[in-house]
């Protein structure tokens, strides 16, 4: 009987059975079902620091064996690909070592705790040549995509303005103790800052990807509550990052920035907005309406000319033809896969995927810059990345 697959093993190793764990895992388990790739990825081995609870993660997602020491993970011969979904302080010890052993690196994001840590990172993963990503998924929302093809055929002509903003809620309350499972993101040690690494990063990412590189900027940050119970210590300790954050910057192609994140946004619970304003055109996306674009084009007849909701389904859009049919809309999940399947064809073909570690480097250098500025209380050049 002829085998029905014959495709090349990727062979997996997942660090980290969170929020990201899942949903990458759910991309690697998906992939092949919607789109044609050389590749096929093998769910090797999860890796997580208790015992029980791995074991119950690779049971429930269907790894196929448990290490609760990622460098016992990283020194397996039958584990290709690393990828990294734990806390941000966790990301450069496993990246490089995870390298040096010659195993491809996927990454989240941000890259790294600081811009000198990612220099680090990024040094290692080019000395040794393997591929890598780092996870800066919502390129990968169709609509986002689509914004960026709409701008590269330079419709929108030349560009004035770019605003962003990233709000939440959910740390309003000063009751809410820092550090440990899941409220690590509170926790300077484990976070590297708060909303600027966390959420202002992917801002960031989209912007510069869509915008060109940003020259300088000038922030505020603030920290609402000051102190908060730490969950590894049991202590009241001071809090270590910025609860929220604006900047203004400038973009090289001579358009400006305004940015603006929080979690003390009452009522948002993940509102990434961004909106670019040009000579000809318009553009609007909100994540909470994610296969939506708005498109305004002032050359449009004046008697119909006005914003347009651009439902993003139909198979002539990015990455919607691997999906269901026009006016069926996809969610938030399929942007793991669509990078996994983006990671895989170019893999097959030895090319780069972005972004790559020095890709997500630049957004590094442009959260450091951020986080100067706000302590300096003055522009703050962004180191350019060469
Ligand atoms: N791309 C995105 O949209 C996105 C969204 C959320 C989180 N993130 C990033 O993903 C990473 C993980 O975030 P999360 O929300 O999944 O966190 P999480 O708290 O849900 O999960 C973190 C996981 O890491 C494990 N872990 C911690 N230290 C470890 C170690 N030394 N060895 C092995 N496992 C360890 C924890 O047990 C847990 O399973 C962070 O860097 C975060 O910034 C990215």
């Amino acid at each position: 009987m002829a085998a029905l697959v014959n495709q090349k093993p990727f062979r997996l190793g997942m660090i980290g059975y969170g929020f990201m764990g899942r949903a990458h895992t759910n991309g690697y388990k998906r992939v092949n079902d919607f789109f044609d790739l050389e590749y096929r990825p093998v769910l090797k081995a999860a890796c997580g620091r208790d015992a029980d609870k791995t074991r119950a993660f690779a049971k429930n997602w269907g790894y196929e064996s448990v290490e609760t020491d990622w460098r016992a993970l990283i020194a397996r011969d039958d584990i290709d690909a690393v990828d990294i979904c734990t806390p941000n302080n966790t990301h450069a010890e496993i990246a490089i070592a995870a390298a040096e052993a010659g195993k491809m690196v996927l990454c989240e994001k941000p890259l790294a705790m600081d811009l000198a840590q990612g220099k680090t990172m990024v040094e290692a993963i080019e000395r040794a040549g393997v591929p890598n990503t780092v996870w800066y998924n919502y390129r990968r929302v169709p609509a986002v995509t689509l914004a960026k093809q709409l701008i590269d055929e330079g419709r929108l002509g030349r560009i004035f303005h770019y605003r962003a903003n990233f709000l939440q809620d959910w740390t309003i309350s000063a009751d809410l103790p820092q550090g440990g499972a899941g409220l690590w993101r509170l926790d300077v040690a484990a976070a590297g800052s708060g909303v600027t690494g966390d959420l202002l990063a992917h801002c960031i990412d989209t912007a510069v990807w869509l915008n060109g590189s940003i020259t300088k900027v000038c922030a505020m940050t603030e920290t609402f509550v000051k102190e908060r119970k730490h969950n590894l210590t049991g202590k009241i300790e001071k809090v270590g990052i910025d609860d929220a954050c604006s900047f203004l910057c400038r973009f090289e192609n001579g358009s400006l920035g305004l940015f603006e994140s929080t979690r003390y946004a009452r009522g948002h619970k993940a509102l990434y907005t961004f909106e670019i304003n040009g000579e000809h055109a318009s553009i609007k996306w909100d994540l909470h309406d994610l296969h939506r674009l708005q498109y305004f084009d002032h050359r449009d007849d004046s008697i119909v000319r006005g914003w347009r909701s651009i439902h993003v389904t139909d198979g002539d859009m990015p990455y919607m033809k691997h999906w269901w049919v026009p006016g069926l809309q996809i969610g938030y999940e399929h942007t793991f896969v669509h990078q996994i399947a983006d990671f895989l064809t170019n893999l097959a073909q030895g090319q780069p995927t972005a972004p790559t570690f020095r890709d997500a480097l630049e957004t590094q250098a442009i959260c450091d810059a951020v986080l100067d500025s706000a302590e300096t209380n003055q522009w703050e050049n962004v180191v350019p990345i060469v």
